[in-house]
């Protein structure tokens, strides 16, 4: 709950009169200051926060049976596709064992529903546009994909074995206000607010559906409410930005140019992502409302408060 979405959504749940309590490790895949400042607000503002690695069964399971839990949104997870180069065994330990650790803890409190982040990275090789739910997703190009494609069959599994309702939200690059500082917006603010050299990758030849945090926030909630049995949900924009274009609106937001290191494409990375949100309109009344240029700005104005 420390984490980017965590943060957000448990300040919208919070506000609106849910009993929210959340658990994050604070590990250091990016500045934990951030982490507690986030943490720090959430208990400004009352909700208990318990520092736990998901993988602690036994803590989990006394936690949902202590303050009778009804819903638990798993959002915790090892992210980033870069890093999963190179630290391939995290993303074993959160996002598999972490994953297990947390559907064994659930199925055991009855009529409990579970929430969790999948993403748009399951999608792969997939070359349809928009990403349908309905598409293949057997194609993974990286490890952080094939281990949220693993948690979407776990999660069936669980469904299946136990009756354990279970709802996936795909989530397609969310940023926004507080936001992760691995991001590729938020390292471009960054670099051209401090002058130093961004690296674009594939020539800045690269779409991404851009979805601004508070619509995240409200089709999470808009999945809670509903608690299906065994759903999957895209959660995008439906409106793919080009990675050039957001760097240069960057440029004219800050008053600053940047300094361009153009790159090829990274292993591991995909070409464009957009959401096909057809159904989510249809099921979960998503219609996300933010354009780039709104939710951007909301974002610069937050960093250069903080930075
Ligand atoms: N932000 C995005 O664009 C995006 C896109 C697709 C999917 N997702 C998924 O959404 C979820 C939330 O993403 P986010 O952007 O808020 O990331 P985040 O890294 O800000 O939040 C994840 C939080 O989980 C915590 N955590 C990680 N492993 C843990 C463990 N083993 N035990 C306890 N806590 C642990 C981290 O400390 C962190 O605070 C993740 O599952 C991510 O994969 C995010």
């Amino acid at each position: 709950m420390a984490g980017f979405i965590g943060f957000h959504l448990a300040r919208y749940l919070n506000a609106r009169g849910d009993f929210v309590i959340g658990l994050d490790n604070f590990n250091t895949y990016y500045d934990v200051t951030l982490k507690k400042k986030r943490a720090q607000l959430l208990q400004e503002e009352g909700m208990e926060l318990l520092t736990a690695d998901i993988r602690d069964r036994d803590l989990l399971q006394l936690a949902l049976l202590r303050h009778s839990i009804t819903h638990v949104v798993h959002l915790a997870a090892q992210a980033g596709v870069r890093h999963s180069l190179y630290e391939p065994d995290d993303y074993v330990a959160s996002n598999l064992h972490g994953f297990v650790s947390v559907l064994e803890a659930c199925r055991k409190v009855p009529s409990l529903k579970l929430i969790y982040a999948s993403s748009s990275s399951v999608y792969g090789l997939n070359r349809k546009i928009p990403f349908s739910v309905e598409d293949k997703t057997d194609s993974p190009t990286n490890l952080y994909g094939a281990t949220k494609k693993a948690n979407e069959a776990i999660a069936h599994a669980y469904h299946h074995l136990y009756g354990l309702f279970v709802t996936g939200l795909r989530y397609f690059t969310v940023y926004g206000p507080w936001g992760r500082p691995d991001m590729a917006y938020f390292r471009f603010t960054e670099a051209i607010a401090k002058g130093e050299t961004i690296q674009v990758f594939n020539h800045g030849k690269m779409r991404r559906d851009f979805t601004y945090i508070d619509d995240i926030v409200r089709g999470t909630a808009a999945a809670i409410d509903l608690g299906a049995p065994c759903e999957i949900f895209n959660l995008g924009n439906h409106r793919p930005i080009e990675l050039l274009y957001l760097i240069e609106w960057i440029e004219k937001a800050l008053g600053k140019k940047a300094r361009k290191e153009f790159l090829p494409l990274q292993p591991g990375e995909t070409l464009e992502t957009c959401a096909d949100i057809e159904v989510s309109r249809k099921i979960l009344n998503f219609f996300p409302s933010v354009p780039l240029e709104e939710g951007m700005s909301h974002f610069i104005n937050w960093y250069t408060q903080n930075s």
